[in-house]
């Protein structure tokens, strides 16, 4: 049996071994042809309707990333004053992004405002504030429908337990404040959380949302949310999400809304991994193998700065081992822990992993590592961010991101 990424042809024409040694480690691999598959997928969600699919670029923002998502035609949100300033570098007009404000500055929602930015708001207060700034503005305003999804309470983000979106039992206020400031809601939008494989609650945040929408005069779209999950256990088979009894239920949701409250709305999305987990590896090279009191643990340069998920949330991510540049698939095993370089005991990439029996140089393969990945990383304990390199559809690979240097854990200071 191969691993996973050979039988992926996921390095093109080049490997594991070369990419390391080239570009140094740890390093960020892309695969172009499965970041535009899943972009063409997500596209295609609701072929009967007007539809766009924002890219959530939180979870990806390379510029050279962002500009096959243009490429591709989808459209993009952004959560931050830099990443509106990151997707305009990279090409997207102002009307084609959507800022998701939470908790924002007057400066900040200026910024957005002065940059054509639509903006939703996310509290009372904040509509409150959108209202000062810019009397008679049109504007989206999320709501929380009172479900929520995801992986970990942390990434939940509606329902009863989460600071987002404005409670159902306050729309009216809602309306009360946009006429003090005749503000126009041509939207409403929910994001309800992240990382779910049924999409069974979605569809009913989405009942619930299509419902709330009836009371809005004005709409112009409605924006469901991302959320879409990423098969972590591919290695024990899990199954991708389902997508096409989904995008068959949501059609006849959204049909029968149509019918029977006689509006015809833009509908939109947010997802962010399902388009770029899978396309996204982290190689890292193993550089200590150690046992301490009974357990076995692989020392590689993944510190929890270069990818935080397992520290943060417990996720887990796959992990493959190779040699000499080809995957390590027979031979003896054992049970380790993939371990990082940083001065924490938490900085644990794999918990007690069956692995081929592993040695000083082989290389790490982080399956999954296309979302939250570099995007989350940090410089703790003054390591450097990574590189980032792209196999393209022609099998080459090419660097899309430097990797830092020491000089660049000066910049921000005057000597
Ligand atoms: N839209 C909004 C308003 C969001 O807050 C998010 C994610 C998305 C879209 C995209 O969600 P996705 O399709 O990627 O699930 N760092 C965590 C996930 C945090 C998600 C935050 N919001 C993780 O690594 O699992």
């Amino acid at each position: 049996m191969d691993s996973y990424t050979k039988q992926m042809h996921f390095f093109g024409n080049t490997n594991v071994e070369e990419l390391v040694s080239k570009y140094g480690s740890p390093l960020f691999v892309y695969n172009e042809d499965i970041l535009r598959r899943q972009m063409r997928r997500v596209a295609g969600i609701l072929p009967n309707h007007r539809f766009t699919a924002n890219f959530s670029i939180k979870t990806n923002s390379n510029l050279t990333i962002l500009k096959i998502a243009n490429e591709e035609g989808l459209n993009a949100d952004a959560m931050s004053p830099g990443e509106i300033f990151v997707l305009k570098k990279a090409g997207f007009p102002s009307d084609r992004i959507f800022y998701v404000s939470n908790n924002v500055s007057e400066e900040e929602m200026h910024y957005a405002l002065d940059e054509g930015v639509m903006v939703s708001v996310d509290s009372l207060s904040q509509l409150e504030m959108f209202g000062r700034i810019a009397p008679g503005g049109r504007l989206s305003v999320r709501l929380n429908p009172g479900v929520g999804a995801g992986h970990h309470e942390k990434v939940v983000t509606a329902g009863k337990k989460t600071k987002f979106g404005i409670a159902a039992q306050d729309i009216p206020m809602i309306h009360e404040i946009a006429k003090k400031y005749d503000l126009h809601i041509v939207g409403l939008n929910q994001h309800i959380g992240s990382l779910f494989m049924d999409f069974q609650p979605y569809l009913d945040a989405c009942r619930n949302f299509l419902h709330y929408a009836e009371d809005f005069d004005e709409l112009e779209f409605l924006d469901f949310g991302g959320g879409f999950g990423t098969p972590y256990h591919k290695l024990a088979d899990e199954q991708e999400f389902n997508l096409e009894p989904f995008k068959a239920a949501l059609d006849d949701l959204l049909t029968e809304w149509k019918k029977t409250s006689g509006k015809d709305v833009l509908f939109k999305m947010e997802p962010g991994r399902y388009i770029v987990a899978e396309g996204g590896v982290l190689l890292g090279r193993v550089h200590a193998v150690k046992e301490n009191y009974g357990h076995k643990y692989v020392g590689t340069d993944i510190g929890m700065n270069v990818l935080m998920r397992p520290e943060l949330y417990d996720s887990w991510h796959d992990v493959e081992i190779y040699r000499d540049g080809s995957p390590v698939v027979d031979g003896p095993r054992d049970t380790y822990s993939v371990v990082g370089n940083i001065c924490e005991s938490g900085d644990i990439v794999a918990k007690d992993r069956d692995l081929p029996v592993t040695k000083e140089g082989d290389v790490a393969v982080v399956l999954d590592a296309g979302a939250y990945g570099f995007s989350m990383s940090s410089n703790y304990n003054n390591r450097l961010r990574p590189a980032e390199v792209l196999i393209t559809s022609s099998g080459e690979d090419v660097l899309i991101r430097r990797r830092e240097t020491l000089e660049d854990l000066l910049r921000c200071f005057d000597i």
